[in-house]
């Protein structure tokens, strides 16, 4: 299967972790894996212009690093959204590589998708629930959630955990 992984913290540091964790599980099980730095990327807010849906014919009328995410989006098996917490929520990059795929409504070949966020104590549930909502309307299958808070960051067990899930999706 092919694995497209969005990480969205801008550090190198506890999210990513996390996605190190999940492309060894899925590496180990013989996914072919691809990680995309969203939270370094410049990838704007959807201007609701509806260009993608008229004129467009699927394609933003924005030219910036999304261009780089359209291929996951369309031809990625299990798409895996990564993120630390910001405010109760995704980070901004990820919010915005996650609303700029209205362009293509849903992601054609995506079968599973699962939820990493890293945080530094709470404030996760409108992520997760964020997230529940999405996969029901782009009717995708949750394959797991997994949420790393304080000092599970980096934990051996919690990134066993992680490697565990990606070696069995
Ligand atoms: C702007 C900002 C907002 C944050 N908001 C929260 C928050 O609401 N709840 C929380 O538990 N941690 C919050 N944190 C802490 C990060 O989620 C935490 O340090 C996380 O592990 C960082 O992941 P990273 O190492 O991949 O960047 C925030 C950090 C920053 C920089």
């Amino acid at each position: 299967m092919k694995i497209a992984i969005f990480n969205g913290s801008p550090r190198k540091q506890n999210t990513a972790a996390m996605v190190d964790a999940f492309c060894e599980g899925a590496k180990s099980a013989g996914h072919e894996v691809e990680v995309f730095h969203v939270g370094r990327m410049n990838i704007a807010g959807c201007k609701g212009c509806e260009y993608c849906h008229t004129k467009g014919e699927g394609r933003c009328i924005q030219k910036d690093d999304f261009d780089k995410l359209l291929p996951a989006y369309k031809e990625a098996d299990i798409i895996v959204f990564a993120s630390p917490i910001y405010y109760f929520g995704m980070t901004a990059q990820m919010e915005a590589a996650i609303q700029r795929a209205y362009c293509i409504g849903k992601p054609r070949k995506a079968k599973k998708a699962v939820l990493l966020l890293s945080m530094g104590s709470s404030g996760y549930r409108s992520a997760v629930a964020q997230f529940e909502e999405y996969m029901d309307y782009v009717k995708i299958e949750n394959a797991g959630i997994i949420t790393a808070a304080g000092s599970e960051n980096m934990s051996e067990e919690k990134l066993s955990e992680i490697r565990k899930l990606a070696k069995n999706i």
